[in-house]
């Protein structure tokens, strides 16, 4: 079973991840783990904390000579902030503690803060934002670099793109291709395949900039090329779709999640939604008529791309905070205001990439199993050609 955890604070010395249960063999890249670090710090609306990082990983277990050995495997990304936070945040107590603290008394709407500070006894928020952060999705995004990796080696490739910033959206289907291209682009502006569309994006967040305001949107997740058969029917905690969805609604910020064109199919007809199935005689295969469902019935993969989508709340700091309560005086305050992005849907996607990748991956090695790449691998070929030969 590959499951993975992730440790480390914001301002913390590092970020931590661990993976178990990949098997032996896969091959790895440093490059490639780097790049994906590299996508989740773009486009326009982020703030200052990505002028100071530049996240590198480090993999310290479970690769060696390019290559997955089986064992676990961990990654560790430096936080460059650190050396700004060593006494704020020091493992083991020091004199004059109290004075070297950051505490965080007014309690940010949106964030963890009030509920956390109730729920684990401080009396400063400074812990609980730590962890809150999404720089904790840094960490998951080098995870999500391995189960890419892995991926890789089945022919399933797993991007995304903007599909919403504020109210601008964009309204046209988008091919597999188009996304490709979008991932390949040096610059990343808004990550949307449309330049005018991204413009419209673009003049959104300005307007954030210049307001002292945050804005949300929604990002789309494509994973190509993927099986038929991944996840099950048979159980609530199998199907793939929740699975999915869970993953998604798990990442910062996110409040709501859409397989396939969820929220277009229930203002619609059954007979415009449902994905028409048809057979080609030559090719002995089936194929449908479209692919409304995202890829996935009955929470089992159809062999058409899957696709889910992440709608991302505004984030939660202002520049102009808005009301909170500090916590000593209990009397009325704005909120704490922490160096902040306007605008994440971008980065978003690319985390939203990893969480599909880890799932796929999960559900990948749940069916085919296998300690070594070329294992797996059998499995896969002669599950194939059962389909081939249905
Ligand atoms: C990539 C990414 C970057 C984020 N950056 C910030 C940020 O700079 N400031 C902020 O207030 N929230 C930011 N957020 C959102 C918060 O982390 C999130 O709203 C907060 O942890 C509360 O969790 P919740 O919104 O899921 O309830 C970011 C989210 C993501 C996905």
């Amino acid at each position: 079973m590959f499951r993975f955890e992730t440790a480390g604070e914001s301002h913390g010395e590092c970020l931590v991840a661990t993976l178990t249960g990949i098997p032996a063999g896969v091959p790895i890249s440093l490059d490639e783990v780097n790049h994906q670090l590299w996508r989740r710090q773009q486009g326009f609306g982020r703030g200052g904390r990505m002028k100071i990082e530049t996240d590198k990983a480090e993999i310290v277990a479970g690769v060696r000579h390019s290559r997955t050995i089986g064992s676990p495997i961990a990654i560790l990304i430096r936080n460059a902030d650190w050396k700004n936070w060593t006494e704020a945040l020091p493992v083991e107590e020091i004199e004059g503690a109290e004075d070297k603290k950051k505490p965080v008394k007014r309690p940010r709407p949106g964030h963890a803060d009030l509920a956390g500070v109730i729920k684990y006894n401080f009396s400063d928020a400074r812990y609980i934002l730590e962890r809150a952060s999404a720089r904790e999705t840094t960490a998951r995004v080098a995870v999500g670099a391995i189960a890419k990796a892995l991926l890789k080696e089945f022919g399933i490739e797993v991007l995304s793109h903007v599909i919403g910033v504020g109210s601008v959206r964009l309204e046209r289907p988008v091919q597999w291709e188009e996304i490709k291209q979008l991932s390949e682009k040096k610059e990343v502006l808004l990550n949307c395949v449309d330049p005018d569309v991204e413009q419209e994006m673009k003049k959104v967040v300005d307007e954030a900039y210049r307001t002292g305001d945050t804005v949300g949107g929604i990002f789309e997740v494509v994973a190509h090329n993927v099986p038929v058969g991944l996840g099950s029917h048979i159980t609530w905690d199998s199907r793939l779709d929740g699975r999915l969805a869970q993953a998604i609604v798990s990442i910062q910020a996110v409040k709501g999640v859409e397989v396939g064109f969820a929220e277009e199919g229930a203002t619609s007809f059954g007979s415009k939604v449902q994905d028409t199935i048809h057979y080609d005689r030559q090719q002995r295969a089936f194929h449908r008529g479209s692919n409304h469902a995202g890829g996935l019935e009955g929470g089992i993969t159809n062999g058409q791309d899957v696709m889910v989508r992440g709608f991302l709340k505004p984030i939660s700091t202002l520049r102009r905070p808005l009301e909170s309560v500090d916590l000593e005086t209990r009397e009325p305050a704005l909120a704490a205001y922490e160096r902040s992005d306007v605008c994440v849907v971008p980065a978003a996607g690319v985390v939203g990439e990893a969480m599909v990748a880890i799932v796929l991956a999960q559900a990948l090695l749940e069916k085919f199993g296998g300690d070594s790449l070329e294992e797996t691998r059998r499995n896969f070929k002669g599950y194939l050609e059962q389909v081939k030969n249905y």
